[in-house]
């Protein structure tokens, strides 16, 4: 398939797309002005803040902060990529996909993750029946009664057995004519000492499946019955299985996710299980690996918030901590749920029962507070070296901390409990501060003032963008006006370049063109940007406001550069400040000649 076919297909489907059409199938909308309102999809509201201007072919959810064109949405609310969205929506549309040659190797790696994924399936049917409906499954339903597994949690999950014999398995599978390789390539048998035969790599386990985010079976968790080693046995990497990746109940737990707003995190499938069959679904679990930052993305894309509820023993609160660092430096917002006895969610659920879970999930202690109270429980603080210890263990975490008055709450309770004076911590915190990059968050921390002119400077330049993207002839006064480095906003700069690049090529601005060339944070913005109202203004008279805002900013800036300039040769006799205070002038006379409206 040539390129050219790929385009037309899609700007095929997207002309006979519209927006308000598609999103109405999934959230009831109201009309005001000319933008309709609903309540978000992607977050738990009760007042709409997620909006849709038809006409310009985006939504925005001025809550979650999500936003895209009519193909963004559609893979957001279906799990899909976004190229998948399309094809989704081509299918509703009875529009056919263009014909595409592919690549002998990709055919063969299709072939194959099918095959497996089929023989997974099998495979998950073959154990569940074993467990309910064969003789050898008596063991499992005992083991499983034994825990408090009710039925329905066996069939939710479809839970299995593997029976206590060598070749079970296997000898259905080839008798079925399922390839013996490809048996061994999915980790369902191990070769004998003979290389003719092959022997089921569960046996006498209870099975749990493992499914991907789309409930496609990719492998497999076999528990003991009794204390024997290992306690679980798992499906090898494969081709589909793939731990750092992978997340179990994922499957079942997405949607929930996204509409509370957070994910819960446990270490063990049977917690996770268990957590389930209580009611609370936005439940993963990792599968016996450490928590690893693809995880903590994969969770993103459905909430901002992630919850860890690990075992209580000292192992799982040095897990907590472990993934609290590998999750610091995505922006995910952490709490750690604390199961105060019993040695897990699991256990706890089944002593305590359901609400008492939920009680526990309420009162989720915020990243920081987990961490002061860890800190403070292992490090001996009644000495000098432990205080600093301490002291230097928190200062990262109270860094990573926005808002002032929190921080400033953090600081106080720190310098109490360790005895020290607070100056110090606060200069030790400004000291970290100032060793790193400084961020945004860093530049804006404590200063709220500075903090609400950067967004009073986002909004203009929101506003600059909507109207380019409407008329880019207007274009030229914007880069008259405004050089692309004094836009401070690193998405709105990407928006600009994107923009003047798209007129230098005589290419039209399109919703799909732009998805498909900015970033995610970029297309985000723009998406913002033509959803958000004009405060009542005119458009013209909006933008005519806006860019002299930003000009004004811009101008604000090179006033402080050549007048530290000026200063500066005034003080060491250098002629060169005529010239700079000349330049001051002007800037000066240019400033006053604003009017802002
Ligand atoms: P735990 O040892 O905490 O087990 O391991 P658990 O979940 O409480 O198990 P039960 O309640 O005794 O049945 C946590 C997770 O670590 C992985 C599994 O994913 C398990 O759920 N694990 C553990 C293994 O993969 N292999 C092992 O031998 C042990
Ligand atoms: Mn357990």
């Amino acid at each position: 398939m040539r390129n050219e076919d790929m385009d037309e297909f899609v700007e095929r489907v997207r002309s006979q797309s519209d927006i308000l059409t598609v999103v109405s199938a999934y959230v009831p909308m109201k009309k005001k002005g000319n933008r309709y309102w609903g309540c978000c999809p992607f977050h738990q509201e009760k007042t709409p803040s997620f909006s849709v201007v038809p006409d310009k072919g985006f939504f925005y959810c001025f809550g979650c902060h999500v936003g895209g064109n009519v193909f963004k949405f559609l893979s957001l609310v279906e799990n899909v990529s976004y190229f998948e969205a399309i094809k989704l929506q081509a299918e509703k549309l009875h529009i056919p996909l263009p014909e595409r040659q592919k690549t002998p190797q990709e055919i063969q790696r299709d072939r194959k993750l099918s095959e497996l994924r089929k023989v997974n399936e099998m495979a998950r049917d073959f154990f569940h029946n074993c467990l309910t409906m064969t003789r050898y499954g008596e063991a499992g339903k005992a083991y499983l009664a034994g825990r408090g597994i009710p039925d329905e949690t066996i069939e939710e999950f479809r839970l299995g057995f593997a029976p206590n014999a060598w070749d079970k398995l296997a000898t259905a599978f080839l008798r079925r004519g399922v390839d013996k390789e490809l048996l061994l390539e999915a980790g369902l048998v191990s070769p004998g000492k003979d290389s003719s035969r092959v022997y089921d790599k569960f046996r006498n386990r209870v099975i749990i499946p493992i499914a991907d985010e789309r409930g496609r079976v990719v492998g497999f968790g076999g528990r003991v019955l009794d204390d024997g080693t290992p306690k679980y046995l798992n499906t090898q990497e494969t081709l589909l299985f793939n731990k750092r990746r992978l997340l179990f109940g994922m499957d079942r737990a997405h949607r929930a996710i996204q509409q509370m707003g957070y994910a819960i995190v446990v270490e063990g499938y049977m917690d996770a299980i268990s957590v389930f069959g209580a009611g609370v679904r936005n439940v993963v679990a990792s599968l016996g690996t450490a928590f690893t930052v693809e995880h903590c993305r994969k969770l993103l894309r459905y909430a901002p918030r992630i919850y860890f509820c690990y075992d209580s023993d000292e192992a799982g609160q040095a897990a907590t901590m472990r993934a609290l660092s590998i999750v610091r430096e995505t922006g995910a917002e952490v709490h750690v749920i604390v199961v105060p006895d019993g040695k897990d969610p699991d256990e706890y659920i089944r002593k305590h029962g359901a609400k008492a879970f939920e009680a526990l999930v309420k009162k989720a202690m915020p990243l920081v507070e987990y961490r002061l109270q860890y800190v403070l429980g292992h490090t001996a603080y009644d000495t000098l070296e432990g205080k600093v210890r301490a002291l230097h263990e928190m200062i990262p975490v109270l860094s990573g901390i926005r808002d002032a008055a929190e921080l400033l709450e953090y600081r106080k309770k720190l310098a109490r409990v360790l005895m020290l004076d607070e100056g110090i911590v606060a200069s030790e915190i400004g000291h970290y501060a100032g060793s790193r990059d400084p961020g945004p968050q860093v530049q804006t921390r404590g200063r709220p003032a500075a903090a609400s002119q950067d967004n009073a400077l986002r909004r203009a330049g929101r506003i600059v963008i909507r109207t380019a993207w409407q008329d880019v002839s207007v274009l030229a006064h914007v880069r008259a006006m405004l050089p692309l480095d004094s836009i401070h906003d690193e998405a709105q700069r990407e928006i600009m370049e994107f923009l003047f690049s798209c007129q230098e090529q005589g290419k039209p601005l399109d919703d799909v063109a732009a998805t498909e060339s900015l970033s995610e944070a970029a297309a985000t913005e723009l998406s913002r940007a033509m959803v958000e109202t004009l405060g009542g203004r005119e458009e013209a008279e909006a933008y005519h406001d806006s860019i002299h805002v930003l000009r004004k900013a811009y101008l604000n800036t090179l006033y402080m550069q050549h007048s530290r300039k000026a200063e500066e040769y005034l003080r060491s006799g250098n002629p060169g400040y005529r010239e700079e205070l000349a330049e001051v002038q002007k800037i000066k006379e240019e400033m006053d000649g604003l009017q802002i409206g």
